[in-house]
C-alpha cells in the first residue's frame, strides 16, 4: 500500500492507493473471453459511466434492492448502534458514494473513524471528504483498492470495535467459493471480536427478480453494454455495442439471476491485439447475482469463519441484512 502525496487531502486524515496495472485488466479481459463459454468479470462494468448507470438502476422502482436495504437500515439502525457500541469504526467494502453508511454513523454512539473502500479513485475521493466536512470528528481514512483482495486496514485513533460494511448485497456478485474466501480474508482484517454488517438479496419469486434485471426503462442493458463501451477505451478493442443485446434470466439450478451480452450476429472483435468470433446468438457471461434464503447465508458465512449473530428482514421477505461476529 502506498501514499498518495500529490492528493490534497482536505478534511480527510489520510489516504491510501493500490495501484493496479492495465496490464492486469486486459489479461483477465483476454482469459475470459478465450473460454468456451465467453466472460468477463462483472467488477468491470464499474468505470466512471458504469458507475453512475448502477446508481440510476438504484432508483428504479424494479430494482427493489436498494430502497428495501435502506429502510431496513433506518428501521433497525437504533438496534445496530446498541449491538455495535460506543467508539466503533466501520470499515466499508465497495462504499460508492458512501449514502447507506450515513444512516448508521447517524445512529451509532461517537463512532471513531471511517474506511471507505473502493477501486473507483476519484468518486471514493471525492465521497469520503464530503463525509469527513459533515462527520468533523470521524477520523475518515479511504483506500483507493480492490477490496477482494486482501489488505492492512489503518490504525484508527479511540477504536473499541471495528465493523465491516458490505451493503447492497454485492456478496450475490460473487461464485460461492469467491464468497466464502472474501468473508474470510474480511475476517481476518477486521480481526477478533470485531462484526460485519452485510446485506444480502433473499430468493424469491421469478417474476420480481426478472423485472429487475430487465427493467423498463433499459437502464440495466445499458449497464451491461457499458461493459464493451470500457474494455474498448482501455483496451484498444473494437466491439460494436449495437452487435449485442442485454439478456437476463433467473437460473433456478444455480440459485442466481445470469446477466449475458448475446451476439445478433456472426461477427468478429479485436480485443488487445487477439481475434475473437462470435457466432449468432453467442453470448459473453457478465455477471452473477446469487440470492440466499438466510439458511443458505448462514451455512455460507460460517464456512468463512462468520458466528451468525443476527439478522432482519422486510415485511415481504424480499431482502435481509445480517449481522455477523468473527467466530
Ligand atoms: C452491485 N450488485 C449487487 C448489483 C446486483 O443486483 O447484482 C449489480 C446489478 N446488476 C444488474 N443490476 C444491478
Amino acid at each position: 500500500m502506498s501514499d498518495a502525496a500529490e492528493i490534497d487531502l482536505g478534511p480527510l486524515h489520510d489516504y491510501y492507493e493500490i495501484e493496479y496495472a492495465v496490464e492486469d485488466f486486459r489479461a483477465a479481459i483476454l482469459a475470459g473471453l478465450s473460454q468456451p463459454q465467453k466472460r468477463i468479470l462483472s467488477k468491470y462494468f464499474y468505470d466512471e459511466r458504469g458507475s453512475r448507470l448502477f446508481e440510476q438502476i438504484t432508483q428504479l422502482p424494479e430494482y427493489y434492492p436498494t430502497r428495501t436495504e435502506t429502510a431496513l437500515l433506518r428501521a433497525h439502525a437504533a438496534e445496530f448502534a446498541e449491538l455495535i457500541g460506543p467508539h466503533a469504526s466501520l470499515v466499508e467494502f465497495g462504499s460508492g458514494s458512501s449514502t447507506k453508511v450515513r444512516i448508521l454513523l447517524d445512529a451509532l454512539e461517537a463512532p471513531s473513524g471511517y474506511v471507505p473502500i473502493d477501486i473507483s479513485r476519484d468518486h471514493l475521493i471525492e465521497s469520503a471528504k464530503d463525509l469527513a466536512e459533515a462527520y468533523p470528528d470521524l477520523m475518515v481514512v479511504p483506500i483507493a483498492a480492490d477490496y477482494t483482495k486482501p489488505l492492512k486496514l489503518p490504525e484508527i485513533a479511540n477504536e473499541l470495535v471495528r465493523i465491516g460494511f458490505f451493503s447492497g448485497s454485492t456478496i450475490g456478485n460473487f461464485l460461492y467459493a469467491e464468497a466464502v474466501d472474501f468473508l474470510r480474508t474480511a475476517a481476518t482484517e477486521l480481526g477478533t471480536d470485531n462484526g460485519l454488517l452485510i446485506g444480502v438479496d433473499l430468493k424469491k419469486d421469478e417474476a420480481i427478480l426478472h423485472a429487475a434485471y430487465n427493467d423498463a426503462a433499459g437502464i440495466t442493458a445499458q449497464f451491461n453494454l457499458n461493459i464493451l463501451r470500457h474494455i474498448n477505451r482501455e483496451l484498444d478493442a473494437d466491439f460494436d455495442l449495437d452487435g449485442f443485446s442485454h439478456d437476463a434470466r433467473w437460473r433456478p439450478e444455480e440459485g442466481r439471476v445470469e446477466m449475458h451480452l448475446v451476439s445478433k450476429h456472426s461477427q468478429t472483435v479485436l480485443v488487445g491485439g487477439q481475434v475473437f468470433e462470435f457466432a449468432e446468438g453467442e453470448s459473453i457471461h457478465t455477471e452473477d447475482s446469487h440470492k440466499y434464503t438466510v439458511e443458505e447465508f448462514h451455512a455460507l458465512a460460517a464456512e468463512a469463519g462468520w458466528r451468525a449473530f443476527r439478522h432482519w428482514t422486510d415485511a415481504d421477505d424480499l431482502f435481509s441484512i445480517h449481522y455477523l461476529r468473527v467466530a
